[in-house]
Parts: C-alpha cells; sequence; structure tokens
C-alpha cells in the first residue's frame, strides 16, 4: 500500500446481491463526502473479461487490467447483465483472483483521493478482510422475494429480457455461492450493524444509517 492517510472516514458494508447496498452507500458517501467503491464491480469487470476475451484470460492480462481499472470505467452498463452477475460470482471463488484485487481495494479504502473525507466500501469481505478497522461496518439485507424483484426492474429498465423468476434462481444461486465458499465467505460479522431493508425506502434506509453515523461522530466530537 502507499500511504495509509490518517484521520479518514472508513465505512465497510457487506450484503447479498440486490439488497440495496449500493444505492444507499452512494448516497451515505454523498453525505459524508467519502469516496465510494463498489467492489462488486471488479469481480464483474473480471466476469466481463473472461467472457469476452476467454483466450486471453490469464494471470498476467488481469494483473494489467487491474492496474490500469479506470473508476468510470466500473459503471459500464454491460457489467449488470445477468451472465456477468453468474460468472463473477463463478470467479470470485477463486483465491489468485481476489489476490490479485485485494491491494487495489485495500488502496482506495485506507488512501482514497485527497479530495474526500475518507472512504465507503461494498461487498462481501469488506468488514472484515479489506477494511476491518473500519469506523463503521453495516450488514444489509432483505428478503430474497424482495432482492429479486428490486433487481428484476433494474434489468427491465436496461431492456434487458429477463423474467422475474429467472432472477429470483440466480439470486438464489449466488447468495448460496456467497455465503457458503470457502475463500471470503459472505457473513455478517459480530461487529456489523444489521439493517434490514425488505420494508424500508431506499430514503429511510439511508436516515437509519445517517443516524447510526452521526449518532457516534456526535458522541467522539466529530460533528
Ligand atoms: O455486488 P455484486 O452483486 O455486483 O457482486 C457480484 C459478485 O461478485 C457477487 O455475487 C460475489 O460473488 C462477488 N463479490 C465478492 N466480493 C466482493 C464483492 C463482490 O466475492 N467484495
Amino acid at each position: 500500500m502507499k500511504v495509509k492517510r490518517k484521520n479518514i472516514l472508513k465505512i465497510a458494508i457487506d450484503s447479498p446481491a440486490a439488497a440495496g447496498a449500493g444505492t444507499v452507500a452512494k448516497e451515505i458517501s454523498k453525505n459524508y463526502n467519502l469516496f465510494y467503491l463498489d467492489t462488486g464491480k471488479i469481480y464483474r469487470m473480471i466476469a466481463y473479461l473472461k467472457l469476452n476475451f476467454p483466450k486471453k484470460f490469464n494471470q498476467n492480462f488481469l494483473k494489467k487490467k487491474i492496474e490500469s481499472i479506470k473508476i468510470k470505467s466500473l459503471s459500464n452498463k454491460a457489467l449488470l447483465s445477468d451472465q456477468v452477475s453468474a460468472e463473477a460470482s463463478i470467479i470470485a471463488k477463486s483465491k489468485n483472483i481476489r489476490n490479485l484485487v485485494h491491494s487495489f481495494q485495500v488502496n482506495l479504502a485506507y488512501n482514497p483521493p485527497k479530495k474526500f473525507n475518507g472512504s465507503c466500501l461494498d461487498g462481501r469481505d469488506i468488514t472484515y478482510k479489506i477494511v476491518p478497522d473500519a469506523d463503521f461496518k453495516f450488514f444489509i439485507t432483505a428478503n430474497i422475494k424482495t432482492r429479486a424483484l428490486r433487481r428484476y426492474r433494474e434489468l427491465k429498465a436496461l431492456n434487458k429480457k429477463i423474467s422475474y423468476q429467472e432472477v429470483l434462481k440466480s439470486i438464489k444461486k449466488r447468495d448460496k455461492s456467497d455465503y457458503s465458499r470457502k475463500i471470503s465467505p459472505l457473513k455478517k460479522t459480530k461487529d456489523s450493524v444489521l439493517i434490514n431493508s425488505t420494508n424500508l425506502t431506499k430514503r429511510s434506509c439511508f436516515l437509519k444509517i445517517k443516524k447510526i453515523i452521526d449518532k457516534k461522530l456526535k458522541l467522539n466530537g466529530n460533528i
């Protein structure tokens, strides 16, 4: 890692697929001026490369691609397809792949660009592997049908041809793989605050998390 910036605010979020973590993490990041990294997008990018450049797909090729990741390129809509999601959860089981992306994530978490007051990362292993000393840790979840419906609506808005049942099946499969894999499985750590977003609007989920953060920041005299 380059330098570890001191006195920055670090927020770590883990969540299963389509639980609304990304949406709320973006809002939280905006509110506290934090650098936001959706780590799932890195695994999605790798999955996309595997699907589209199968012959070139090797350690060296990936290393170069990861070294030259532009955060903006992670917003590419092609990364949102269900095929990419499924492949992402397959490649994410590989120790080699996780090692390759590890320092990229840690660097951004501990050394975010100067204009930000800190960082907010979301993914599957953020609270215990990438930012284990985060100031705030959250585990955001929602029941599976709600998550599938949210993802189905997102995919429909992108004109993807997919049914609700297909989305549900795909999310169930990913949950199973993400929770049960040997390396860096998805889990709620004891020191993470559980947020169930099933019956929360985006706004109320944001306010619930903000309240928790503000309370501790006030207690510590930071605001
Ligand atoms: O968060 P998102 O659904 O975009 O993540 C896609 C896949 O990438 C997940 O299903 C998971 O297998 C993998 N992932 C991971 N570790 C992370 C973030 C995502 O294994 N920190």
